[in-house]
C-alpha cells in the first residue's frame, strides 16, 4: 500500500465516501440549506467560481483539506515558487510563475535571480512587436508585415493559438495569425496558400530546437520562402526563433539577434508567459500580454498566500481527487460557453494530462491509485447536441466544469441571454434531474402508459459540475484563468506524489517513429517488429 492510500486522511475520505456520500442527493441538500451556493462559492477579482453543485456534505471539505497536509503541499508550493528543482527526473526547476512575476522579489535558480533575464527578454519582445505592429519591421520588399506564422507543436503551438482565439476581440484587424503544428503537410499547404512571403514573419516556436515535426515544418516554410525571396538575406527579415538552445536555431539559419530566449526551468507546456508567447504579443500587443501576465500573477498569489479551505485552485484539485479517486471517474469535461475559448479545453488536455498522466510516483514505486483524469470538452452550445446525452443519462460519471463571460464583446441581439440561460440550465439539469413523477406530470394519458418511454424520460440528476462565472474574458481574466488550471494541475500531482513536470511517456513513440522513418524509404518487405506492425508497414508500401 502507497504511503497516500494508507494514511489516516485517505482512510477518512474513503470512510466518508462508503458512509454518506453514496447517497448524497444535491438537491436535498439545496432545499434543506438555503446558504449552500453562499457557503461554496469563492471569487478571485471578476471571476466567481461557483463549486455548490457538487456531491458534497459539510463534512467532506475538511476531510479532503486533509490531504493538503498529508502531501505536505505548503511545503511543495514554495518549493516550487522559489526555485527548488522540484523536476526531479530532469534535473530543473519549475518557475513559470517568474515569467509572470510582478513584485520585485528576487527568484533564484540556484545562485542566480532570474528576474533580469525575464524582464530583458520582456523588453524585447515589447520592441520587436512594437516595431511590427507599427508596420515599420519591413519585408524583403519593402513593405510591412501583415501574417504571422506560429511553426511549434504541443506547449510551443497550444498556447498562443489558445490565447489568441480567446482574445481575438483586442487584436489589430489588419493582422492576421496562423498556428502550423502537425507534421501532416496538409496543415502547412492550408496556411501557405493563404499568405505572401514578402509580408509574413515566421515564428519558429521550439524549446529544444530539434523536434521532428517543427523542423520539418520550418525547413519546408524556409524552402517555400526562398522559393519566393530575392536570396537567403531575407530570412532575416521573416523569420525569427523562440528557443531555449542557440546552437540548433543558428544550425536552422535563424540570426541569433532574431532569437528570443527561455529557459529549461520553463516546461513546455507552461511556456505561454515566456517569450513563446510572442505569437500572442504581436497579434493583440504586448500591454496586452502583460495585462495576460498580471493575472496569471493574481492567481499565483490567490493559490500561493489564500487559506486552503478558501483557495480556488486547491479547493478544484480537491473536488477533482474526490471524484477521480474516490468515485472512480475517468474523465473531466471542460465546457466554455463562450466559442472564443475554444481551444481551452485543447490546452489543458496537454496542460493536465502530460503532466499528471503518471504511474510511477516521486519515489518510483508505482502508485496503487489514479492518476489525472481524461480531459475533454467543447464549447456549450455544441457539446449540448452532441455529447451531453451521455452526461445526462449515460452509465457514466462526468464532473463538468462550466465558464462563461457575464458580457460578450460583441452586440447582435438576443444571442448572449440565449447561451447564458443554456449556461444556467444545464448544470442545474445536470444537479435536478426530472423524477417519474415530473416525467409523467408532463405526459399525456396514451403516453403514461408506456412504461418505456417514462423510464427513458428520467434524469437521475445529482450530476456534479463546477461553475465560473467572470466579468468579460480580458487578458487579465484569461491569465487568472489559465493560471488557475495550472495550480489545480500541481495541487492534484502534489497530492498524488507525482512528478508533473516531465513527459517521458512520450518518448517512446517518438523513438519508434524514428526507426520506422528509414524503413519506409524503400520497397523492401519488412520483417523486424510484431506481426501487426509488420503488416501495416508492409500494406502501407503497397498502397502509397
Ligand atoms: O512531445 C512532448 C513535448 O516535449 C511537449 O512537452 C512539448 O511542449 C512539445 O513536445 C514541443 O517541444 P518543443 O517546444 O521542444 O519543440
Amino acid at each position: 500500500m502507497s504511503k497516500l492510500t494508507n494514511s489516516a486522511e485517505w482512510k477518512a475520505i474513503s470512510q466518508h465516501y462508503r458512509n454518506s456520500a453514496v447517497n448524497f442527493s444535491m438537491k436535498e441538500a439545496f432545499k434543506s440549506d438555503p446558504e449552500r451556493f453562499n457557503k461554496f462559492s469563492l471569487s478571485l477579482n471578476d471571476i466567481l467560481f461557483d463549486y455548490s453543485k457538487n456531491l458534497i456534505t459539510d463534512e467532506t471539505l475538511p476531510l479532503l483539506l486533509g490531504l493538503t497536509q498529508q502531501a505536505d503541499l505548503k511545503k511543495k508550493t514554495e518549493a516550487m515558487f522559489s526555485g527548488e528543482i522540484i523536476n526531479t527526473t530532469e534535473s530543473r526547476a519549475v518557475l513559470h510563475t517568474a515569467l509572470r512575476n510582478q513584485s520585485d522579489e528576487p527568484v533564484y535558480v540556484g545562485d542566480e535571480d532570474v528576474m533580469p533575464k525575464v524582464r530583458r527578454e520582456l523588453e524585447k519582445m515589447r520592441k520587436f512587436s512594437e516595431f511590427v505592429r507599427s508596420g515599420n519591421w519591413k519585408g524583403y520588399s519593402g513593405k510591412s508585415i501583415t501574417d504571422i506564422v506560429n511553426i511549434g507543436i504541443g506547449g510551443s503551438d497550444l498556447g498562443g493559438k489558445m490565447v489568441t482565439t480567446a482574445l481575438k476581440p483586442y487584436a489589430r484587424p489588419d493582422l492576421n495569425i496562423y498556428f502550423v503544428s502537425n507534421v501532416d503537410q496538409a496543415d502547412l499547404i492550408a496556411t501557405l496558400e493563404k499568405i505572401n512571403p514578402d509580408t509574413t514573419l515566421f515564428i519558429i516556436a521550439s524549446k529544444v530546437f530539434n523536434t521532428q515535426e517543427t523542423m520539418t515544418n520550418a525547413n519546408s516554410a524556409k524552402r517555400w520562402f526562398l522559393q519566393h525571396a530575392p536570396g537567403p538575406s531575407a530570412i532575416k527579415k521573416h523569420f525569427v526563433a523562440i528557443s531555449t538552445h542557440r546552437t540548433n536555431v543558428v544550425n536552422f539559419g535563424i540570426d541569433p539577434y532574431n532569437m528570443f530566449e527561455f529557459w529549461n526551468w520553463v516546461g513546455g507546456r507552461f511556456s505561454l508567459w515566456s517569450a513563446v508567447g510572442l505569437s500572442i504579443a504581436l497579434y493583440v500587443g504586448m500591454d496586452n500580454f502583460e495585462e495576460l501576465l498580471k493575472g496569471a500573477y493574481d492567481a499565483d498569489v490567490h493559490f500561493r498566500t489564500t487559506e486552503y479551505d478558501k483557495n480556488i485552485p486547491v479547493i478544484m484539485a480537491l473536488l477533482g481527487i474526490w471524484y477521480n479517486n474516490f468515485f472512480e471517474a475517468e474523465t473531466h469535461t471542460i465546457l466554455p460557453y463562450d466559442n472564443s475559448l475554444s481551444q481551452f479545453g485543447n490546452y489543458l488536455q496537454q496542460g493536465d494530462m502530460e503532466s499528471n498522466g503518471k504511474t510511477i510516483d516521486r519515489n518510483g514505486q508505482a502508485v496503487d491509485y489514479h492518476t489525472g483524469p481524461i480531459i475533454w470538452g467543447q464549447p456549450g452550445t455544441n457539446g449540448q447536441h452532441a455529447f451531453y446525452q451521455l452526461i445526462h443519462q449515460g452509465t457514466k460519471l462526468v464532473p463538468c466544469d462550466f465558464l462563461a463571460p457575464a458580457q460578450s464583446h460583441y452586440d447582435l441581439p438576443n444571442h448572449h441571454d440565449i447561451l447564458i440561460s443554456n449556461y444556467l440550465a444545464q448544470p442545474e439539469a445536470m444537479m435536478k434531474g426530472k423524477t417519474e413523477e415530473e416525467v409523467r406530470a408532463d405526459l399525456d394519458a396514451d403516453q403514461n402508459k408506456n412504461d418505456v418511454l417514462v423510464a427513458s424520460k428520467i434524469f437521475k440528476g445529482n450530476k456534479p459540475s463546477n461553475t465560473f462565472l467572470f466579468r468579460k474574458l480580458t487578458p487579465r481574466t484569461l491569465g487568472s484563468l489559465i493560471a488557475l488550471y495550472e495550480h489545480k494541475i500541481f495541487v492534484q500531482g502534489a497530492i498524488w506524489n507525482i512528478n508533473s513536470f516531465d513527459q517521458m511517456g512520450v518518448e517512446l513513440g517518438k523513438v519508434l517513429a524514428k526507426s520506422i522513418l528509414p524503413e519506409l524509404s524503400n520497397d523492401q518487405i519488412i520483417s523486424g517488429h510484431d506481426s501487426s506492425t509488420n503488416g501495416l508497414i508492409n500494406a502501407y508500401k503497397k498502397l502509397r
